[in-house]
């Protein structure tokens, strides 16, 4: 990924002037739980494959890490089926869960699923743009929020108000971990005319809306509306290989870590606005096989 790379995109995006007609957009923002609902009625619990690289990315996630004396509570925002949930539950014999979504139907299927014991997990249904977490979780008693791609769910005039729901129940020194589409992903490149919202807002054949994140507009949301600390944020570029299904190809993620402050001093620190640390230059291209994510592909 390079500067001809962007140039490029950026070349193919111009191209897509339309844009939803207004109607359509607020229905399209108002029903997104209902899409969701649906997506879950028709594909159970088979869209996703759990996610078995999330403590490749996020040492957080390891068996082993310490965050405090106590054992380490989690809470996963859009935890769809609870892909992201079972393999760290598998592994970390200690760390307790919260799981929410706003898909009943999808925090049925965590409920009912074999792995699920409500000794070390509670899933719940909750809206995260405006059903107080604080109503479920005590305030300021959380370790680590999980947000895998469920922030490109959101209509971007709601997702603030997402961060400062999240930052309520963090506890100080707390860590949001994040992986979302990337700005340029092929998902984004490849939509056709008739999909976009706004820029980078588009809605996808069943509904659901999907936001491809620049790490400004992540730096935006949780350093600055958030005041929260950013550790990292930067574009990641992987290379998803799937030979049965004849996929090779390079797919674009946003990916960050942001902390709550834990003193005065970070505070202040976090109302500054500490610098970003990637850019598309520092992106490595990686090969991995295909561990769920190339389902994402098929969605747009
Ligand atoms: C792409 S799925 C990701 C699921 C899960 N995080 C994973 O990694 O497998 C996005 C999820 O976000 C949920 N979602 C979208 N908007 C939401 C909102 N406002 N509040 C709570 N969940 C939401 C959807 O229902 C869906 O389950």
């Amino acid at each position: 990924m390079d500067n001809a790379f962007v140039d490029k995109a950026k070349d193919v995006l111009a191209k897509d002037t339309s844009v939803v007609p207004e109607f359509w957009q607020k229905k399209y923002k108002n029903e997104a739980n209902k899409n969701w609902d649906k997506f879950y009625n028709r594909n159970t619990t088979n869209f996703f494959k759990d996610r078995h690289w999330t403590d490749r990315e996020f040492e957080e996630l390891r068996p082993g890490h310490t965050f405090s004396e106590e054992k380490p509570v989690l809470l996963e925002v859009g935890c769809g089926v609870g892909n992201f949930i079972w393999p760290i539950l598998e592994r970390n014999s200690d760390i307790y869960i919260y799981a929410c979504d706003f898909s009943p139907r999808a925090v049925d299927f965590v409920k009912t699923n074999e792995n699920y014991t409500e000794a070390r997990c509670k899933a719940f249904v909750c809206d995260i743009t405006k059903d107080r977490l604080v109503d479920t979780i005590p305030p300021h008693s959380v370790d680590i929020v999980s947000a895998i791609f469920v922030f490109s769910a959101l209509p971007p005039e709601k997702q603030a108000a997402a961060v400062a729901n999240i930052v309520e129940i963090l506890k100080p020194g707390g860590r949001v971990l994040l992986r979302d589409y990337g700005m340029y992903d092929l998902a984004q490149l490849r939509f056709k005319a008739g999909h976009k919202l706004e820029d980078n807002l588009y809605v996808r054949q069943d509904g659901t809306l999907s936001y491809y994140f620049s790490t400004e507009r992540l730096h935006e949301l949780f350093v600055r509306y958030g005041n929260l600390i950013e550790l990292e944020n930067e574009y990641v570029v992987k290379r998803l290989v799937n030979l049965k299904k004849s996929i090779d190809s390079e797919r674009i993620f946003a990916q960050a870590k942001f902390q709550a402050p834990i003193d005065a001093g970070d505070i202040e620190a976090a109302m500054l606005g500490t610098k970003l640390s990637g850019g598309y230059g520092s992106a490595v291209p990686e090969s991995y096989k295909t561990d769920g994510e190339e389902s994402e592909i098929l969605v747009d």
